[in-house]
């Protein structure tokens, strides 16, 4: 038996129980994994609404760090003692040992402790897949201008360490100045708090009345048609995530009224499809990290018994950084 965090209906924090659950041998293609930290995520606040379906009862969470205990039939890479962290595969993370499928979990580097491995997997992979793969027609040369919405939060202060690495201007907004501030001391070019300031005015102002050519938009419903206003002819619109709330159904000919715009919404998971691309993104974050170009800054630790008070405060946008949950 082993502790985890299970909802058994979908609603607000207080759904979310400590539980004893039983966890089994590994199966064929996959390991078992006692975790040492779990990473929070907005994510795991739609899997606990049921925004995003899953069936009941759930054991939540997408991100973890820890040690292979077990390994199944068919399984390569991985071995009994491996230090491991992973995004993706079904919930499951807020736990203290379970068993997943393999084909997402890569060996942590040395350099890399487990709090920081929890934290950074699925954010820090986010970061990589939009700013690298996730590019407005032509790409993006260095100098130019991109808009990303809460440049302060988890996803949001990686991005702006790694988009300054790409030589990109990052405008980020946050929801206070203090968040304005470590936005900018974490590598964004300007940064507006959007809960004060009309942002759309302000990224014309800043850059020159031109707009931007891409925009990376995880606020959705708040901020979406803001969002178009601000982008070039022929720009992208990246519509990733809904802490406001879900974009409603789109008139698509606003995005010729706009200028021929480009929209995508995505989803990392697409990208963690295989082992190959999995270990080609996490290679790609671990160099950034160990080589110190991007700092990933745990701001928030709590007992993983604690997860409510932890979702109150990733709702209440009272979190910066990442947060981890330790077992
Ligand atoms: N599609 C994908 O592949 C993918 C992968 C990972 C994450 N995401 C999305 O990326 C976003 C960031 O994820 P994260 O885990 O790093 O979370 P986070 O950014 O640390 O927290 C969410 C932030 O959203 C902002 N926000 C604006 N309006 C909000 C509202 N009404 N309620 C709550 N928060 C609001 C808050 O920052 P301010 O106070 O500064 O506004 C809050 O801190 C989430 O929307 C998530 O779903 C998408």
């Amino acid at each position: 038996m082993t502790q985890a965090i299970q909802i058994n209906e979908f609603g607000g924090p207080e759904v979310m129980k400590a539980v004893d659950v039983t966890v089994g041998e590994p199966g064929p293609g996959e390991v078992r994994v006692r975790h040492h930290a779990s990473g929070l995520n907005f994510v795991d606040v739609y899997h606990r609404t049921g925004l995003y379906p899953n069936s009941l009862p759930l054991v939540l969470g997408t991100e973890g760090a820890g040690v292979v205990e077990a390994v199944g039939d068919g399984v390569m890479h991985l071995q009994i003692g491996d230090r491991v962290a992973y995004a993706g595969g079904p919930p499951g993370a807020y736990s203290q040992v379970r068993v997943m499928p393999a084909k997402t979990v890569v060996q942590l580097p040395d350099g890399i402790d487990f709090e920081t491995g929890a934290a950074m997997m699925l954010k820090g992979l986010t970061a990589q897949y939009l700013l690298k793969k996730t590019l407005p027609q032509g790409g993006l040369q260095s100098g130019d201008f991109v808009l990303f919405h809460a440049a302060a939060g988890g996803v949001g202060l990686i991005a702006c360490q790694w988009a300054r690495d790409l030589g990109l201007q990052l405008i980020g907004t946050a929801g206070s100045d203090d968040k304005c501030r470590l936005a900018l001391e974490h590598g964004a070019a300007h940064a507006i708090n959007y809960r004060q300031e009309d942002f759309v005015a302000l990224v014309k102002q800043i850059t020159g009345g031109m707009g931007v050519k891409v925009v990376y938009d995880s606020i959705g419903k708040d901020t979406f048609e803001g969002s178009l206003d601000v982008l070039r002819p022929l720009g992208l619109m990246v519509s990733y995530g809904n802490a406001s709330g879900p974009v409603p159904p789109v008139d698509l000919g606003r995005l010729k009224d706009k200028g021929s715009l480009h929209i995508t919404r995505p989803t990392l998971f697409t990208h963690l499809s295989t082992r190959e691309s999995t270990q080609a993104m996490a290679d790609d974050l671990f160099e950034m990290v160990t080589s110190g170009r991007i700092k990933i800054r745990i701001d928030q630790r709590y007992p993983l018994t604690d997860v409510v008070q932890a979702h109150r405060d990733l709702e209440a946008r009272k979190t910066t950084g990442c947060s981890v949950l330790l077992p």
